[in-house]
């Protein structure tokens, strides 16, 4: 069984689906890997670094393989590079890409989407959302640090205090709730909201005040699977009514706020923008699937009125090793249930609940009920 690591062909993308740890692993489950030059390079893993682990250094690693490990989904010059009926195993990003599905499909391949892992104990390990969500977390506060002109922490010098900054995180989920803790270890006065009312509590345990429109449709807003709800318009507003009169007095606004398969909510507008002080500045997690606050650009940090809107992709990729070493870590142990032990051949359970969740493509078929075809 052969396992292909391919390099990220988008000069964007940084990390890396393997490292020489996990290529170790692979390793003692009975399989041959090979790396393609340079792949972890931007993570800081030198091709040396994989061949002492034990891989072999190839151009054409994924042009046999098995299983192809990547970070994103392949583009149609990668995929139809790999052979038919290998599994590769990436953040596919598919909704609203069916065209992509399709070219998976079409190239034979199966493809299987790790941001589709269920959210069940068996899973946590490879959890791809979480692992990268946590470091965007916290490199948003960083980033956010780096825009401002001025000191997070209170300092009390001869010369004068400097007050502490005040940073609103909005959303709290996996990201949000690093943000928080990041800000705070920084000397922040942090404020969070979330129409999920569970988070209440994570907020105040991280020694943040949770602020919310805390009617009823709030109390329900959590769905089975504990993601948030699409809220309604009435809902909407009252949050709008809550976020511009707290947006005006804070200094930093960290948004994180996502929807799974739906665009990002709208959470900030223009006019709020323009309500901060000069000097503030906001960091867009949600830049990617349309942004949280109006005006973000995806790759630039733009200015309304000495107000920076600061909307990076990517963030996890700013921490490229440590995301890297995570990540690989997600695809191992999901990599390892489809290996069967004694045999060390592929044994893929095709009734597997994670299987079934995460797969795409089987068989030149989109076969991921959430992805069918429209008639
Ligand atoms: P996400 O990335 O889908 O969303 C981020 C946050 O935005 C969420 O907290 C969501 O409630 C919030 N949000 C959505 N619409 C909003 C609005 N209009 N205003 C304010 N906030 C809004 O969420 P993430 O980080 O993936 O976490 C979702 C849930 O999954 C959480 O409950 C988390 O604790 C849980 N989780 C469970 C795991 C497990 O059991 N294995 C692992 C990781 C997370």
């Amino acid at each position: 069984m052969k396992i292909g690591v391919a390099k990220e062909i988008d000069a964007a993308e940084p990390r890396v689906g393997a490292t020489p740890d996990t290529v170790k692993k692979f390793k003692a489950l009975g399989a041959e890997v090979a790396v393609e030059p340079g792949a972890g390079l931007k993570s800081g893993l030198l091709d040396s670094d994989y061949e002492a682990a034990g891989a072999a250094i190839s151009a054409d690693a994924v042009k046999d393989a098995d299983i192809v490990v990547k970070v994103k989904r392949p583009e149609t010059s990668e995929v139809t590079r790999y052979k038919k009926g290998a599994l590769v195993v990436a953040i596919m990003d598919p909704y609203g890409n069916d065209a992509a599905l399709k070219t998976m499909a079409d190239a034979g391949v199966a493809a299987f989407a790790m941001e589709l892992m269920p959210r069940i104990t068996r899973a946590q390990v490879m959890d791809v959302l979480s692992s990268q969500a946590n470091l965007a977390g916290y490199r948003a506060v960083i980033e956010a640090a780096e825009a401002f002109g001025r000191a997070f922490p209170m300092m009390m010098t001869a010369a004068g205090t400097v007050p502490a900054a005040k940073v609103f995180v909005m959303g709290v989920g996996v990201a949000g709730l690093q943000a928080i803790a990041t800000a705070k270890r920084l000397g922040a006065v942090v404020t969070a909201t979330d129409v999920r009312p569970v988070v209440k509590e994570q907020v105040e345990s991280l020694g943040a005040k949770f602020l919310a429109v805390e009617d009823e449709e709030f109390k329900n807003a959590q769905t089975a699977g504990g993601y948030a709800k699409e809220m309604s318009k009435e809902y909407q507003a009252k949050q709008a009514a809550l976020t511009a009169e707290h947006i005006k007095k804070q200094d930093i606004v960290i948004t994180t706020a996502l929807i799974p398969g739906r665009p990002a909510p709208r959470l900030v507008s223009a006019d709020m923008v323009k309500s901060m002080k000069p000097g503030s500045v906001l960091v867009d997690l949600a830049v990617e699937r349309g942004g949280n606050v109006e005006g973000v650009v995806s790759g630039q940090t733009t200015e309304v009125d000495s107000v920076k809107i600061v909307g990076i992709p990517n963030l996890a990729g700013r921490v490229a090793a440590s995301a890297s070493s995570l990540y690989s870590k997600n695809l191992l142990s999901f990599i390892e249930t489809m290996i069967d032990k004694s045999t060390k051949a592929l044994a893929v359970n095709w009734d597997d609940e994670l299987v079934k969740a995460t797969a795409l493509t089987k068989d030149g078929a989109v076969i991921h009920p959430n992805f069918q075809p429209k008639a």
